[in-house]
């Protein structure tokens, strides 16, 4: 493979092959290298005999083995993950990620499909259009690929028949034309024998269009991202000392040149462009792709996750907006659970207010949804708890674009698409107050902090809470104290038991202790708050070092042997449903400040164990 015209390509097509399993996918793309000249002879080689060894037959060469580099792969039969391939014509490079046809790699799908320009949709001639062939072709266009091969695969199989082929056309056309494609291409092919593939078959005679290779070297993919509004995400201030200040990113899309105006999109700074610095010297001029280091005329407040635009062409700036998501992890979307977002260069804790409907991925249904599994994929309004800029997807892919993120484990959840931003928010500004929580809590001779005691119930989180507040309070300490129970009387009275329903009720608690610190008070809060992320949600809610986790760390047979409510007696007998411990999940707090261990010592040196950290960490 000429890999090494793929660094100097400014020209480069990503595309994706869909399919299923024994489709051809990685045939087609075999062959396309084969026949295209484009391995080499010692790769070649393995090639054969890798096929001899995997048993194909008269001497034909197995090319998909070419492409199945994953062990996986080649064991299950199955392409799993998404392996992506490079090679180079004296056009234009490419990159082909070979993505899995299941519906349960949805995911993988998405993946591969989400920064491809093209897709090339396999259909087998004998099968014709199916209902994979449709999920494929719709999360395509979700993901905002604009072109696509339908290659209708095997038409040797069918006597290279062109009734076949326009039929399958037709039935493909009937639902792929309503989806947006700025083209859909049908060719007739035979990855296994090379027909259409890098030239035209003399088996499909009645095919007048072009074989595969030639179209994917010339379908227009180029002027796609610079003519669109020009975005440049910062990714860093490059400031290697005092008389240089640069902000350096890629251009996202569009193009920008020396003397431009721009602003920067968040404040509404306007500036114009100085120089635009690269490694190889100045630029005058600078397009999508390119990375650069932008100067500005005059000394603005600009940081990583900044967005400059061109003062007419500016993105949207909300806090909240639409958007299609498509889950990726095991664990079901929480509504009301504080995930990390990023967009571009920027990161927000953001939030799903409300799942309006789930998409069938086979159907294109909308169904009624108040979680999403895994590879499922809904429509959803998001909160986040600062503005962001972006586009919508449709307009622009790198700026529309987010990934959510587990905000304790680091995995990448789910993948979403920008519709519109939502504006009911948009009048409400942050009021600047005179007092800050500093001052208030000045006047009462105290530092203000979240004490939040969780475990399970019956651990005796409220009685060693109670003791704490009334040692605070005969030591003049203006203090509060939140209990669950009480909290849910009031408050949280339209709250259940339910995952969502706990997710919101720390939420809400959460908020309140946040207020209640910037009244100056110390605010204790017991809450059996069985969720990691919701409690590591409040600690970011308030500063550093005012937010105090204590694990009271009772086991689950002590709690129901001490049953003070009666509740563990009930939920045995199945009266109550959703129970801590029993039939719903208790996290466990990794690094707490500090556990207390019931077991080993009463409530009064526990309490006491509380106010020596109270005091160790100078709030008292
Ligand atoms: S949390 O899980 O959402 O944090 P919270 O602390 O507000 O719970 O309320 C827990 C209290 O509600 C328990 O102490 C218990 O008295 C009562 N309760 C009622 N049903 C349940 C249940 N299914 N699981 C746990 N606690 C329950």
């Amino acid at each position: 493979m000429r890999e090494a015209d793929l660094t100097t390509a400014k020209d480069l097509l990503r595309f994706i092959t869909c399919g299923s399993v024994d489709d051809g996918k990685s045939t087609l793309i075999g062959r396309l290298l084969h026949d295209g000249g484009l391995i080499h002879d010692d790769q070649l080689a393995a090639l054969a005999a890798d096929s001899a060894r995997a048993g194909a037959k008269d001497g034909l060469k197995d090319f998909a083995l070419l492409v199945d580099g994953l062990e996986a792969e080649r064991e299950q039969g199955i392409t799993i993950d998404v392996a992506h391939r490079l090679f180079a014509t004296g056009r234009r490079a490419f990159i082909v990620a070979d993505t899995p046809g299941h519906e349960q790699y949805t995911r993988n799908m998405a993946t591969g499909a989400s920064n491809a320009e093209l897709a090339v949709i396999l259909v087998d001639a004998r099968k014709g259009v199916l209902v994979q062939t449709r999920r494929h072709t719709f999360i395509c266009a979700l993901l905002g690929i604009r072109h696509v091969v339908l290659a209708v695969n095997k038409i040797d199989l069918v006597g290279y028949g062109q009734d076949v082929f326009d039929s399958i056309v037709g039935d493909y056309l009937a639902f792929a034309s309503a989806l947006g494609f700025a083209s859909i291409e049908p060719i007739p092919m035979s990855a296994l024998h090379g027909d259409n593939l890098v030239a035209r078959s003399p088996n499909t005679g009645w095919y007048r269009g072009r074989c595969l290779l030639d179209y994917l070297e010339r379908v227009d993919i180029v002027s796609e991202t610079t003519s669109r509004p020009f975005r440049f995400p910062v990714q860093w201030v490059n400031r290697p000392d005092q008389d240089f200040r640069g902000y350096a990113g890629t251009i996202a899309s569009g193009a920008i040149a020396v003397g431009d105006k721009v602003v920067v999109a968040a404040s509404g700074h306007l500036s114009r462009i100085q120089r635009i610095v690269t490694h190889d010297g100045d630029l005058a001029r600078a397009a999508a792709g390119d990375a650069v280091t932008l100067l500005l005329d005059d000394e603005v407040d600009v940081g990583r996750g900044d967005m400059l635009a061109r003062p007419t062409e500016r993105p949207a700036l909300a806090d909240q907006f639409a958007a299609t998501v498509i889950w990726m992890d095991r664990e079901h979307l929480v509504p009301g659970r504080s995930y990390v977002l990023r967009l571009a260069t920027q990161t927000a804790s953001a939030s799903v207010t409300a799942i309006k409907h789930r998409i069938d991925v086979n159907t294109r249904d909308h169904m009624a949804a108040t979680t999403l599994e895994l590879n499922e994929i809904g429509f959803c309004n998001f909160s986040t708890n600062r503005p962001l800029c972006f586009d919508a997807y449709t307009e622009n892919r790198r700026t529309g674009a987010f990934i959510l993120i587990d905000r304790y484990e680091n995995r990448t959840v789910g993948a979403g698409m920008i519709a519109f931003p939502l504006r009911r928010a948009s009048n409400i500004a942050w009021q600047k107050l005179t007092l800050a929580k500093q001052d208030r809590a000045g006047l009462k001779a105290q530092k203000a902090c979240v004490v939040w005691f969780t475990g399970l119930s019956g651990a005796g989180k409220s009685t060693i809470a109670n003791l704490v507040e009334q040692e605070l309070f005969a030591r003049g300490r203006h203090t509060m104290l939140l209990d669950g129970d009480n909290v849910r009387h009031g408050l949280n009275r339209d709250l259940g038991f339910t995952e969502a329903d706990r997710v919101e009720n720390i939420r809400r608690a959460g908020e309140v202790a946040k207020l209640m610190v910037d009244a100056g008070l110390i605010v204790l809060c017991s809450f059996i708050s069985p969720y990691r992320a919701e409690r590591e949600m409040i600690r970011g809610l308030v500063a550093n070092d005012e937010f105090i986790e204590v694990h009271v760390d009772t086991p689950m047979q002590e709690c129901a042997r001490r049953d003070p409510k009666g509740l563990y007696a009930k939920a045995r007998e199945g009266k109550i449903k959703n129970f801590t411990g029993l039939d719903a999940p208790y996290e466990i707090p990794q690094a707490p400040e500090l556990r207390l261990s019931t077991l080993s010592e009463p409530a009064e040196r526990l309490a006491a164990q509380v106010i020596r950290l109270l005091t160790d960490r100078g709030h008292l």
